[in-house]
């Protein structure tokens, strides 16, 4: 397995929709495998394959808190087939958007059919922050991010926190230590 490197926003590649995967072959499998690998070392409960530059729709999660036991989860072609009528508001974040928060409201409970790591369909119930966790990683492979559910106002304060974070970033080391 291989870390990979994240994208951050604004970035135009995560606002691109992912294509669906033919079949899970090793390849996907290596994919899935380097983006769980990459979600735990960030850490993160959620990875979306356009935040690793791959344009497939392929994500992994595991909302398993710490000292708990890891429940992974790696689904190629997630498709919600259900969600209930009810919402549920938690405070969201995501690695391609790193030290900003906020409150998104999503439909509490939700059936997703996905091909597992053995190209098999599958289909899982959730609610709760996995739900929750799922519905924002599906956004990534449509190009949404969870700061497009806020408020222009706010989306636009966060992106350009982050286009100026970048900006300082770029820097040349000799100019940042200087600083
Ligand atoms: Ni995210």
């Amino acid at each position: 397995m291989a870390k990979l490197p994240i994208l951050t926003a604004p970035d135009p590649r995560l606002k691109q929709k992912a294509k669906p995967v033919e079949r899970v072959d090793e390849s996907v499998r290596r994919l899935m495998d380097d983006m769980l690998e990459t979600m735990y070392a960030a850490p993160g409960i959620g990875l979306a394959a356009p935040q690793v530059g791959a344009l497939k729709r392929v994500i992994v999660v595991d909302v398993a808190r710490e000292g708990e036991e890891p429940q992974p989860f790696q689904m190629a072609n997630p498709e919600l087939v259900w969600v209930s009528d009810e919402d549920a508001n938690y405070e969201e974040g995501c690695l391609s958007l790193p030290d900003h928060y906020g409150e998104v409201a999503r439909p509490a409970a939700i059936r997703v059919r996905y091909l597992d790591a053995q190209d098999e369909i599958r289909e899982l119930q959730a609610e709760g922050i996995l739900a929750t966790c799922i519905q924002h990683e599906i956004d990534h492979l449509d190009g949404i991010l969870f700061v497009d559910h806020m408020s222009a106002l706010k989306r636009n304060m966060i992106l350009r926190k982050l286009l100026k974070a970048k900006k300082q970033h770029a820097l040349p080391a000799y100019s940042a230590a200087a600083s």
